[in-house]
């Protein structure tokens, strides 16, 4: 079946606050957009890419972009709203396979995306890259102090790549939107419909370049990646 990839890239990167939107940062000589697309494409070469970017983004470059086959559509209010885009414009059919990773997370190894893009091709509630979670958890009060200790049996951290068949997905995620679900990714939009996506285990450096720190992380990373890959 066709494989579709969606890179939300419509972000502002508020809480990095650099003087660039974060996708646009340097990282291993590119920027993290072409660091992120590379990963996907050495993974998938033949999907075809839907790049959600902000209308009035100075930054974005198409030389950035390897794959053949791309579009881009217009970034929306918040990331469901730009993924949103992103399949209301896309040629897709009923039982293609869409997966959506951010942008943000450049460190994804090949291996994991096609992974989660097998599960979630086996998969009609689909699929998501995930990490069991390793610290205790706690449950704080309003002023700051323990209430109480959440078991962590069971609980794991949602990655990207997220994989679902388009329908499903389309669905999900317009139900989501006309509902005025606060939806932070796929998985959740699916799950509010019944379904129960696939948790794939996915490796623990999948970082989401989130804070000014985040840079020197994902750059230890990708060159400690770089003797195994
Ligand atoms: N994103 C998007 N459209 C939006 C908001 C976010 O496409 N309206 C994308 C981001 O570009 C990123 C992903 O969704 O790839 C995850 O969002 P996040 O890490 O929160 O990035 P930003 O929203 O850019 O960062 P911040 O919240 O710090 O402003
Ligand atoms: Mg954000």
């Amino acid at each position: 079946v066709p494989v579709w990839l969606i890179v939300p890239a419509a972000g502002q990167g508020r809480r990095m606050s650099a003087d660039r939107p974060k996708q646009y940062l340097p990282l291993a000589g590119e920027t993290i957009l072409a660091c992120t697309l590379a990963r996907l494409h050495a993974a998938l070469p033949e999907a075809k890419l839907v790049l959600c970017l902000d209308d009035d983004d100075a930054w974005f470059a198409p030389g950035q972009v390897p794959f053949t086959r791309w579009q881009r559509v217009a970034g929306g209010a918040e990331r469901m709203d730009s993924v949103l885009n992103a399949l209301r414009a896309m040629p897709a059919n009923e039982h293609d396979v869409v997966l959506v990773h951010d942008v943000a997370r450049p460190c994804v190894t090949p291996q994991d995306v096609r992974a989660l893009a097998s599960a979630a091709a086996n998969n009609a509630d689909g699929a998501l890259l995930a990490m069991p979670v390793a610290d205790t958890m706690k449950r704080a009060t309003s002023d700051g102090s323990c209430a109480r200790t959440e078991p962590r049996e069971g609980l794991w951290h949602a990655l990207t790549p997220q994989g679902f068949p388009y329908g499903r997905l389309r669905r999900a995620l317009e139900k989501a939107q006309a509902s005025g679900a606060r939806v932070t990714d796929e998985a959740s939009a699916v799950e509010a419909l019944g379904g129960r996506p696939r948790l794939v285990s996915g490796r623990r450096d999948n970082l989401k370049v989130t804070h000014p720190d985040d840079l020197a992380l994902a750059t230890a990373i990708l060159a400690a990646q770089d003797d195994r890959l």
